[in-house]
């Protein structure tokens, strides 16, 4: 549920966008906005002072607040509904808080700073890492967890390393994240593709790649992936840990939005078998800045020298300013009292989204994922292309990713597009689906 404070921000926000606030024009007063809304003056005080943070808004003393100019070329993206940007909703983002904690953190680590330290992270922030994990059903040792920079890197960084099964090909879902097809090709591998779909996986055809192929791991998001936004029900995640075990396959459970399941019940791959058959990743990109490039990843015994080996041959360790910052964020109990609230508001996205789709897309169009508010993929009906759809809806201010780099070349498709909800506002979503179905019947003429 939306609070009074985000429903004031929403409104103005929205009044922005639609330009009934125009440059350098007053807001209406706190107290009558106080009225309106049925809230305190200090709710409206926090909302507007939150808007001038963000520079929507400016103060001036004793006249009150007015919109920021609407030729800033903030203000014209803001035209835009972006279902492409994929980084975490900013009105949503603890920036202030964790603010404070860098402030903490650059004097408690002062020590710190003068020199190099260890290149899987600060022992403390290991040790809270650790005890945060288990909510998530993730029960391992601070020295088996890794801190680093941006969980893209412990996924990267595996790619190289030998690993204990001695086999060399790597299996990945597809599609998949586009960032680690990259990674992978880049070391001039060729990946087996294993089809994903709403209907899950064929766990038959895994099978077979398992028994057939020398396989050295198999890379999966387990829920919400990237981009179908399908996730795995425990009985298909236990499956896949129960073959990777028979066949000696080590899986790379990349769990990065783990922190959004509502689910209470809905395990990770690695609660399966924690021995170090399941190597697990998770990313503090979405739910809280993907600028601090901050990530985990919980090693297997038999791979902790040769990774702290390829992480300090990477990058010696992540910097120690956002280690310490994230440190006191996870002590302090914000970091649990922010995953809530965003819990709750993904949530909302995400139904608001599919509740879109079932009344604006039509016939002959499918929709994958949607349950966390970030990624979901349209299925485009016939022969229509994403770049076709992607090109017109660009035209109609509406932003949607070709999800076609998304696929390997054997199993590409090209009538799929990408959506995330997450930087969009939650009463532009279906305006912005209905756009998109209506451009897919203009196109299909
Ligand atoms: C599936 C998936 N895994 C990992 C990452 C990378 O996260 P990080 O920013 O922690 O490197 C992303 C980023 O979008 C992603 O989509």
């Amino acid at each position: 549920m939306s609070t009074k404070y985000d429903e004031i921000i929403g409104e103005i926000q929205s009044r922005l966008d639609d330009e009934q606030l125009k440059s350098g024009e007053k807001l209406p007063s706190i107290r009558k906005f106080a009225k309106e809304f049925n809230c305190s003056i200090n709710t409206v005080l926090k909302a507007y002072s939150e808007l001038e943070k963000a520079h929507l808004i400016y103060s001036v003393p004793k006249s009150g607040y007015f919109a920021v100019g609407s030729d800033m070329p903030k203000q014209q993206t803001q035209m835009k509904i972006d279902f492409v940007s994929a980084g975490p909703d900013k009105s949503r983002m603890p920036y202030r808080d964790y603010q404070h904690c860098m402030n903490q953190a650059i004097e408690i680590y002062k020590e710190e700073m003068f020199q190099y330290s260890h290149p899987l992270g600060l022992a403390s922030l290991r040790q809270q890492l650790s005890a945060q994990a288990k909510d998530l059903q993730v029960f391992a040792p601070p020295d088996r967890i890794a801190v680093v920079s941006g969980s893209q890197q412990a996924l990267d960084l595996l790619i190289s390393l030998p690993f204990p099964n001695n086999k060399k090909e790597i299996c990945v879902e597809q599609p998949t994240h586009f960032s680690y097809i990259d990674s992978i090709t880049s070391r001039g591998l060729k990946p087996i593709g294993i089809e994903v779909n709403q209907n899950g996986i064929d766990l038959n055809n895994l099978e077979k790649v398992f028994r057939e192929r020398s396989v050295k791991f198999f890379y999966t998001v387990s829920r919400f992936q990237n981009p179908t936004g399908c996730s795995y029900t425990n009985q298909e995640k236990k499956h896949i840990v129960e073959l990777a075990q028979k066949y000696d396959v080590y899986i790379i459970e990349d769990d990065y939005m783990g922190d959004l399941d509502t689910r209470k019940k809905a395990d990770p791959m690695f609660a399966y078998d924690p021995s170090g058959r399941v190597i697990y990743t998770k990313s503090f990109s979405k739910v809280l800045l993907p600028g601090l490039r901050l990530g985990l990843a919980v090693l297997p015994e038999a791979l902790l020298k040769s990774f702290t080996q390829a992480k300090f041959a990477a990058d010696v360790h992540t910097p120690v300013l956002t280690q310490g910052a994230l440190e006191i964020y996870l002590s302090s109990g914000m970091f649990k009292a922010h995953i809530e609230k965003l819990r709750r508001q993904y949530k909302k996205k995400g139904t608001i989204l599919k509740k879109a789709y079932l009344e604006h897309l039509p016939p002959g169009a499918a929709f994958t994922g949607g349950d966390s508010g970030f990624y979901s993929t349209v299925e485009l009906p016939g022969r229509m292309k994403a770049k076709h759809l992607v090109e017109y809806l660009q035209k109609k201010n509406v932003l949607v990713q070709d999800a076609t780099g998304m696929y390997l070349p054997e199993y590409r498709q090209e009538n799929r597009i990408r959506l995330s909800v997450s930087q969009v506002d939650d009463r532009k979503i279906a305006v912005g689906v209905k756009k998109i179905g209506d451009g897919i019947r203009t196109l299909a003429k």
